[in-house]
């Protein structure tokens, strides 16, 4: 996710499984992000992810954490993941970013989109996310990977619980 966008074409982004060799490619992505973008993913500021953070984010077993990142060419440009909740197996929290020159293009969606697909192969048939209530783009990006079911709001966070699409 560097600063500055590359010539894009969606037909050249790649989608595979994340790696453990990623983790480096995770870092610069982070430090490449926007705070706006930063605080929108983590809710919060997040200047750098600690190792064992790096290991949990990237060593995911495609089974109750599914990793998948977009690649343009040897660029980490999104990556979107969902981590089944252990108490409610049918549900998972799911959460995508998309570096910031590439926002706006359809990258999200299809994240989302191949995310749903990898989720109900795997038996999850709700998303859960925790979106800033001000993030509209997030919001719209929710409501097309996951009917809208139920919304808590608390300080200024939504939290939504959607049936797959
Ligand atoms: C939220 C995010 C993942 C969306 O990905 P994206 O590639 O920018 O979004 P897309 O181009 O696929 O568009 C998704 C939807 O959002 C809408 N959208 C995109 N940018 C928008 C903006 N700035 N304001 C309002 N709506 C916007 C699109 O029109 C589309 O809606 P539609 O399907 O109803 O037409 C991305 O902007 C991002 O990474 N933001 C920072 C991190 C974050 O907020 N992550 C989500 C919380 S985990």
């Amino acid at each position: 996710m560097s600063a500055e966008a590359s010539p894009f074409d969606p037909r050249d982004v790649r989608l595979r499984p994340i790696r453990p060799d990623d983790k480096v490619l995770l870092q610069r992505g982070l430090a490449n992000l926007s705070l706006e973008s930063t605080v929108q993913r983590f809710l919060g500021p997040k200047p750098s992810f600690s190792g064992a953070e790096l290991r949990y984010l990237t060593e995911v077993d495609m089974t109750d954490h599914v990793a998948l990142v977009a690649m343009l060419g040897d660029e980490l440009i999104a990556v979107g993941r969902f981590v089944r909740d252990p108490k409610h197996p049918h549900q998972a929290e799911v959460a995508i970013t998309v570096g910031d020159p590439w926002q706006g293009k359809g990258l999200g969606t299809l994240l989302g989109d191949a995310l749903v697909e990898a989720a109900r192969e795997r038996g999850i048939t709700e998303f859960t996310a925790l979106l800033q209530g001000t993030n509209r783009a997030a919001h719209r990006l929710f409501s097309h990977v996951a009917g809208q079911l139920t919304t808590r709001t608390a300080d200024g966070v939504d939290e939504l619980v959607g049936a797959l699409a």
